[in-house]
Order: C-alpha cells, then structure tokens, then sequence
C-alpha cells in the first residue's frame, strides 16, 4: 500500500497539471485509506491561495519548477499543521522523510526549516496574511474582485461558504418509497438525516457516509443531490405525456429526478459527451429509470416540438466551490468567458427545440450574473417570442432576471434558475 502522503502529492501535482481533483482521485479510489487522501487533496485545494502565501514567507527564495513536488509537501505539512489532527513532530518528521523518498536529500534542511518556523511563528504569519485579500479569504483576486462587484454585502459570506464543506444530500426514489419511509430505513442503519425544506424528495445527512452503506443504493432507492439541483423539477413540474428534453443531461441527475417526479412523461436525454452519457444510462438502470438517451451537440440538434426543455447549462460551476474546491486553482477568466459564450449558443439552441407555448428552464450552478441574469436579459433581447415567467419560491433571491441561490444558503450549493415561455 503506498503511503498516504505520496499519493497526495501524485493527485495534488495531477490537478496543478490542470486534472480535476475528482479524476485526480479516480486512480486511488481503492487505496484503502481514500478518505485521509481525500482530507488532505481537498484541504490543500481549499486553502492554496492562503498555503501558497504562507510559503512565500517561509521560503528565502521560490523553490525551482522542477522541484515541485517540495512544494507541494510543505503544502500538505502546512494544511495539516493547522487543520488535522496529527501531531506536529510526525507532519515535520513525515514530511522530512518524503524528501528522502523523492530522492531529494537536500530539501530535508529546507522542508525541516521552514516547517519549524510556521510553528514557532504561526501566529505572527498567519497576521501578516491580512495584508492580503487572496491570502485571508483563499481565493484569487479576479474571483474576489468579481464575486465582491456582484454582491457588494454578501461577497465575505460567500467567500467563507466557498471555505466550508458542503453537506452530503440525498433525493429518495419516490418511485419506490417515500421520503418519510426512506428516512425511517435510515435510522435502522444508524444514519441520521432531516428532512430537507425545500425539496419534497431532498434529505440532508448530518455526516457524509459512503454511498454503500445507504440502504438499497444499489437497488435505485436513493440518489447523491444537492438540495438546490433537485429543484428544477418542481420549477419545470413536468406532466404525464409531455415530451420533454434534458438539454444538457449527463451524469443524469435531474433527468432522473424528472422521471421519478413524472414517470409518464416521454423524456429525451442529450449530451454531447457519450462517456458522460454512460452515467446517465448506469443511473437509468439503477433507478430502473426510463428514458431516450442521445449523443449530441445540442447547437446541432434538429429534433423540435418539446413541451418542456431544461437546460442545465455548462458553466464555470463557481456555486459549487465547496464541493470542488479546485476550480479556484484550475478555473481562469478565459475560461469563465468561453463558458459565457457557449451558454448563449446553447440557449438560442434549446428555444429551437420548444414547441409554441412551451416552456424552457435555465440552469448553472454558478453565481455570476454575466452567466445567469445578464445572459437571460441578452436571451430576451434576442429572442422577441420569449418571455419569462418569474419563479414565486421561498428560496433563494429575485435576481433582475431569475432567481439565485447563493453558496451556503438553506445548507444549500449556489445555484440559478430562470423560467421562459414561448409565445
Ligand atoms: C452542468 S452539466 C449537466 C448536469 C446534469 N444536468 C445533471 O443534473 O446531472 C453540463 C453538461 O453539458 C454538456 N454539454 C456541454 N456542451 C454541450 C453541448 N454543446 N451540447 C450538449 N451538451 C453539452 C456537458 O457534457 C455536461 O455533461
């Protein structure tokens, strides 16, 4: 079995290498100490910036790019130094010994050094990270700039949302059990639970547990989902006979949702990656869900006269930071503007697939407004025959166009819906 902190240097520099953390931890995920891997990937991409900044003070001169993998050992040592419960001499002594085993003797000095320092002086380093916005809140400066122009009063609230662990939420199969029964299995198994307050189907764990310990996962009785996914069924309430397309459906977790609520709709599912699709045909077939499954880029899909389409658009996923706290380390603002752009191409695509009169929900699960309520005044603009329905809920806030969910809020992630109906 190899080492703990070994393979959390392979994911950490796998994910600096531009890897998403999850893919990342795909090579592990039988490792038998997984959860301490994931412990200490997820801390260090939650506090890089504020890591990173500490290390500067530490450190007389950057170490060279080669060295890397130093780094990221006083990285990992420097997370768990104040967020784990190991004992300070092992993390110093462990993380000397890594040195050894990457075949880098004269880091030992360095690593030891500086690792001491932050004991010693930890209050005093961790003062003069005040000096700096990106360092306290760990977050870059554009995503600070851009989340604090936004939210001129809640931008400090949802930077430390960002910071915190998301809760592990689950969607019962109502096609198979009620949520009150489900909730009752649980408690047999000694897993505690509440009922969500928002989705009639949505329960919330008061601890995460591995998915194989949830009675009857295997057999369709539940699903992973945040409470704030789960309501774009009840915003679109699909009724029995509609044809209906999830626009852009993989893994599946709101197409399935959809047929759960509704089994007796014809439901499409579209997406233009078919490994992505495997997902959502592996769910269909756990939850014995039905639905037509289709490979394709939905800018050239000509199939039209839906009653209903969601589109649960691709996007920066900046509402979900806490669940992916790598997308502060890996997402750029290129990437924010080419997720901007295909939106638009996107939605003029999905109004293509409307019959007149039908409906059509947009979907991110981020919090910029150039991606939620700026993208849907351009839609409105562009598109005469469209108008939008504004969605009365008690979640959540009215946007210009829309409504908003911000990170942490109700426990929930931060996430955006807004209804439109053809004329
Ligand atoms: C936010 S995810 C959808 C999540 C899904 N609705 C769920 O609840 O599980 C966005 C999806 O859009 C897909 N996508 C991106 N560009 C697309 C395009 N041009 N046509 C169709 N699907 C696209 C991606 O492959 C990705 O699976």
């Amino acid at each position: 079995m190899r080492d703990v902190r070994a393979v959390s240097i392979d994911v950490i520099q796998a994910v600096l290498d531009g890897a998403p953390l999850n893919d990342a931890l795909d090579h592990h995920r039988d490792h038998p100490r997984l959860p301490e891997i994931q412990f200490i990937t997820f801390g260090v991409f939650r506090f890089y910036d504020q890591l990173q900044a500490l290390l500067a003070l530490l450190l007389n001169k950057s170490l060279k790019a080669k060295d890397r993998d130093i780094e990221v050992v006083l990285l990992i040592a420097l997370f768990q130094l104040q967020h784990s419960r190991v004992k300070p001499y092992a993390i110093v002594d462990e993380s000397v010994k890594l040195c050894v085993s990457l075949k880098k003797v004269w880091a030992k000095g360095v690593v030891n050094a500086s690792l001491r320092r932050f004991q010693r002086e930890h209050e005093a380093l961790l003062g003069e990270l005040v000096q700096s916005e990106e360092a306290f809140y760990s977050h870059p400066q554009y995503l600070i700039d851009r989340i604090k122009s936004a939210y001129p009063s809640d931008w400090q609230a949802i930077l430390d949302a960002n910071n915190g662990q998301a809760p592990m939420s689950l969607r019962v199969n109502t096609q198979q059990a009620s949520r009150d029964s489900y909730l009752a299995s649980l408690k047999n198994a000694g897993i505690e639970a509440d009922v969500c307050e928002h989705s009639t189907a949505g329960l919330r764990l008061r601890s995460a547990v591995n998915v194989s310990a949830l009675p009857n996962f295997s057999e369709g009785a539940v699903s992973v989902q945040d409470e704030a996914a789960q309501l774009a069924v009840y915003i679109l309430a699909p009724k029995s006979g509609e044809k209906i397309l999830d626009a852009c459906a993989a893994p599946g977790g709101k197409a399935c949702h959809l047929w759960e609520y509704e089994p007796a709709v014809r439901l499409t599912a579209l997406d233009v990656s078919e490994s992505r699709l495997n997902k959502v045909r592996e769910n269909c077939t756990r939850l014995k869900a039905n639905m037509q499954t289709v490979c394709a880029d939905l800018r050239q899909y000509s199939e039209t006269g839906f009653d209903a389409v969601l589109l649960d658009a691709p996007c920066s996923a900046l509402g979900v930071i806490r669940r992916h706290p790598d997308i502060k380390t890996l997402r750029s603002e290129e990437d924010i503007a080419s997720a901007v752009a295909l939106q638009a191409e996107v939605l003029d695509a999905a109004w293509r697939c409307l019959k007149s009169g039908g409906r059509l929900l947009y979907a991110t699960c981020s919090i910029l407004p150039e991606e939620n309520s700026e993208q849907i005044a351009a839609f409105l603009a562009r598109h005469a025959d469209a108008r939008e329905q504004p969605i009365d809920a008690s979640w959540g806030h009215a946007m210009a166009h829309g409504r908003q969910i911000l990170p942490g809020e109700s426990a929930m992630d931060g996430f955006y819906y807004a209804l439109l109906v053809m004329a």
